[in-house]
């Protein structure tokens, strides 16, 4: 991957695409850039390039992003989130897959079932919402091209949700706020691969490392997911006047990247880091070095249901366990990093020896923390 070259060069490097850009990695670069949102714009970022992220929240700069996220925030925090457990647990229980299947598949289907209970209480037309969503899962041009039609569709569908919501949706919840419609969309378009790519990968390796399959350390597990494929492996802003990093000028209207997917993989920063091991989230991590949803106020806006989406979606599995058949969980950068696939996997009945494995796994990780 051309970033990786990069990264070889140093802490900050240039690139040269259809424009030149700055990438930078580094703490401390993850912390100038996230943390000032007058300087680091999000208009004319990457974002803006493809249709599924350009509105809304997404697009929205300082001053007015604060307001806006103040208005988004509290239907999106853990509190809000709670009642929707039981009913998600059950949407899972009824999409269990049968005992050999294709992670990928499954998860896409599983998450856009999940988003539609939680968006829209199950109500959106389903071959509508995965017609919106499946360019998503697809390399570069798909999730690029223009679908006015589609789009609109999808806007009207949305509309009628928000004029008409069912109780408890978020359709229902953010009824109230301006472009109600438009923040749903993207929301749901921010939510989707970025969710299902991240639960995939989980059920890869939760096949290879059955001795991970206990409730108990999934959040362990989730995080060493996320550090190893941040599916927002690449961020962007344009800077709004001239910065200074150390010695080197980034004038006006530069385009600037930071790459969660470099920082998680730094050796400075990690030990071993290409290694799969879900106990060095039991210790600390790295400030401003662990960033799969961002940082600072742009901080991804669905952080609490990503999370509670991937915990309920895998805890079935651990009342068994999990083997790999074939696969390739090799990431392909696009929009969102994706892995090759296909991943299949068997779902299998749990032995006594391997509930023994994990039980010795969950008493290490918590004596860990
Ligand atoms: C594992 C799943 C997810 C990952 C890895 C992820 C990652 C990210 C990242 C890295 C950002 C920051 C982008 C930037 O700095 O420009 C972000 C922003 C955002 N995410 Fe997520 N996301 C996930 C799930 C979701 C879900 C479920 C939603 C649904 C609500 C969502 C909605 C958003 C929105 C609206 C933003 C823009 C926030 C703003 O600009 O203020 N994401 N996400």
């Amino acid at each position: 991957m051309l970033l990786q070259e990069g990264a070889q060069l140093g802490g900050m490097f240039r690139l040269r695409l259809w424009r030149p850009v700055v990438v930078g990695y580094r703490p401390e670069w993850n912390r100038l850039v996230l943390r000032d949102l007058e300087t680091f714009r999000s208009r004319g970022s990457f974002s803006a390039l493809t249709p599924y992220l350009a509105g809304g929240i997404v697009l929205t700069d300082a001053p007015a992003h604060r307001e806006r996220r103040q208005a988004l925030n509290p239907h999106l925090f853990t509190r809000s989130l709670r009642p929707w457990e039981h009913r998600l647990a059950e949407v899972v229980e009824r999409s269990l897959p049968p005992a050999r299947f294709e992670a990928l598949e499954w998860a896409s289907t599983t998450v856009r079932t999940m988003l539609d209970e939680v968006f829209f209480g199950g109500r959106l037309d389903g071959d509508l919402l995965a017609a919106f969503l499946n360019p998503l899962h697809r390399g570069f041009p798909h999730p690029f091209l223009p679908r006015r039609r589609l789009f609109a569709r999808m806007t009207r569908a949305i509309e009628a949700e928000v004029a008409d919501p069912a109780p408890g949706s978020l359709a229902e919840s953010l009824g109230h706020v301006d472009d109600a419609a438009e923040e749903l969309r993207v929301s749901l378009a921010a939510g989707f691969d970025t969710t299902a790519h991240t639960l995939a990968w989980a059920l890869w390796h939760l096949s290879e490392h059955p001795e991970w399959c206990d409730v108990e350390t999934l959040p362990l597990v989730i995080d060493e997911i996320l550090r190893l494929y941040p599916s927002g492996w690449l961020g962007s802003r344009v800077t709004s006047c001239e910065v200074v990093v150390g010695d080197v000028a980034l004038p006006t209207d530069t385009l600037v990247l930071y790459s969660p997917f470099l920082s998680h993989r730094d050796p400075v920063l990690w030990s071993d880091p290409q290694r799969f091991d879900p106990a060095r989230f039991a210790g600390s991590r790295p400030a401003w070095g662990f960033l799969p949803f961002g940082a600072g106020e742009r901080t991804c806006l669905g952080t609490h249901l990503a999370r509670m989406i991937l915990r309920i979606a895998l805890a079935p599995f651990c009342r068994g366990e999990l083997r790999a058949v074939a696969g390739d969980p090799t990431p392909k950068a696009g929009l969102t990093l994706r892995p090759g696939g296909p991943l299949v996997v068997e779902r299998r009945p749990v032995s006594l020896a391997s509930a023994e494995g994990r039980r010795r796994v969950g008493e290490r990780a918590a004596d860990d923390a």
